[in-house]
């Protein structure tokens, strides 16, 4: 890898959920579907829905706040906030800016990046960018979804997969060259751009009473056709990763994949024969939290010791748009 001068390096990071837990079992009572099945082809158990008034930008507030404390920073201390998210408090403006106001800061740059699951790895990439060139340094990057608020709970295909949560990084220089985000890689296939998405709500179909009345304001999912799509793209980001960073399955401390379908990361990880310890899991207790996976993931990962300094950890993602990321990471 070409060395560069400043390097972007995650100095503090946090995440929260919401209280609320919803059972598979609790899925049972509405839908005609079983725990045996959710569990058996997603590896889903529970999830975390947000209350009525619990929005994504008060999740993206509380994980931010962790994560600034973690990297002993202030609110006033930051120079960006960039929130991965498709599930803003409001169409507008940005969640970026709901956040900064709660933060209770004004007068930097902030703004959202729409990459679906891939939205965290989308921002933390356009992050690394503006601290790497020196344009600033001290830069808040979250992934924040509230798909709940979304999704159809009349298609037991898709509702069961979503939950709710905030994760959050704080991104600073460092000048150390075996340190800090070393390759990230994005791509999109926006020929697939129906495989998941909301058909109205938008400039193509703005809301109106027959929107309500077909559901279109509620996430549509291709399951089968995006299950293909993932596992595909899921080991050409592993690969990519390591062939781009030379390194070798050794080599890697700790992948932490969106947290998709234990199916999808099992094929993807077995592929290069991952041994099991080193691939972090936690979609049982949470389901798919779109741009909120990988930062919860990585931050629980952080709280619960498995991320140490020194280590190399694999980030892969993937999501509507069709989009896909990857990062490598030397804590
Ligand atoms: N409970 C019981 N049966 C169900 C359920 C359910 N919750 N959901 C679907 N089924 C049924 C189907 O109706 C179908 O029945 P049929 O054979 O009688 O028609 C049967 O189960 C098999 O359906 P498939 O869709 O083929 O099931 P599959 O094994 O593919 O699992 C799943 C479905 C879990 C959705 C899987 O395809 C998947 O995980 N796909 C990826 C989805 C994904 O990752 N989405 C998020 C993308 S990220 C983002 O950007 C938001």
């Amino acid at each position: 890898m070409a060395s560069v001068r400043r390097r972007a390096l995650m100095t503090g990071m946090g995440s929260t959920v919401p209280e609320k837990i919803v059972t598979n079992a609790d899925f049972e009572k509405i839908l005609d579907t079983s725990d045996e099945w959710i569990t058996k082809r997603t590896g889903i158990k529970e999830r975390r829905i947000a209350a009525e008034d619990e929005t994504t930008s008060q999740l993206a507030t509380e994980a931010a706040r962790e994560a600034l404390a973690d990297a002993r920073l202030e609110a006033s201390d930051l120079d960006m906030i960039i929130c991965g998210t498709v599930s803003g408090d409001l169409p507008f403006p940005a969640t970026a800016c709901l956040v900064q106001a709660a933060l209770g800061i004004t007068d930097i740059p902030a703004f959202d990046i729409s990459g679906a699951c891939s939205g965290y790895l989308y921002s933390l990439t356009v992050a690394r960018q503006f601290i790497e060139n020196g344009a600033y340094d001290n830069i808040l990057v979250i992934g924040t979804d509230c798909l709940s608020k979304m999704a159809d709970y009349e298609d037991r295909g898709s509702c069961v997969l979503f939950g709710d949560g905030a994760g959050a990084t704080v991104l600073q220089p460092t000048e150390e060259n075996d340190k800090g985000i070393v390759f990230t890689t994005l791509a999109c296939n926006g020929s697939g751009w129906d495989f998941i998405h909301i058909p109205a709500g938008g400039a193509a179909k703005p809301f109106s009473q027959d929107v309500l009345d077909n559901r279109e304001h509620l996430i549509k999912m291709r399951g089968r056709d995006v299950y293909k799509f993932a596992v595909e793209k899921m080991q050409w980001l592993l690969g990519e990763c390591m062939d781009k960073c030379n390194l070798s399955v050794d080599d890697v401390d700790l992948v932490v994949p969106h947290q998709v379908n234990t199916r999808i990361i099992a094929s993807a990880t077995e592929k290069f024969d991952f041994p099991i310890e080193k691939v972090y899991v936690n979609i049982e207790k949470y389901g798919n939290t779109s741009a909120a996976s990988i930062p919860l993931a990585f931050a629980e990962a952080k709280r619960a010791g498995r991320v140490k300094p020194g280590m190399t950890v694999l980030l892969v993602a993937f999501g509507a748009g069709l989009t896909w990321a990857g990062a490598v990471i030397k804590m």
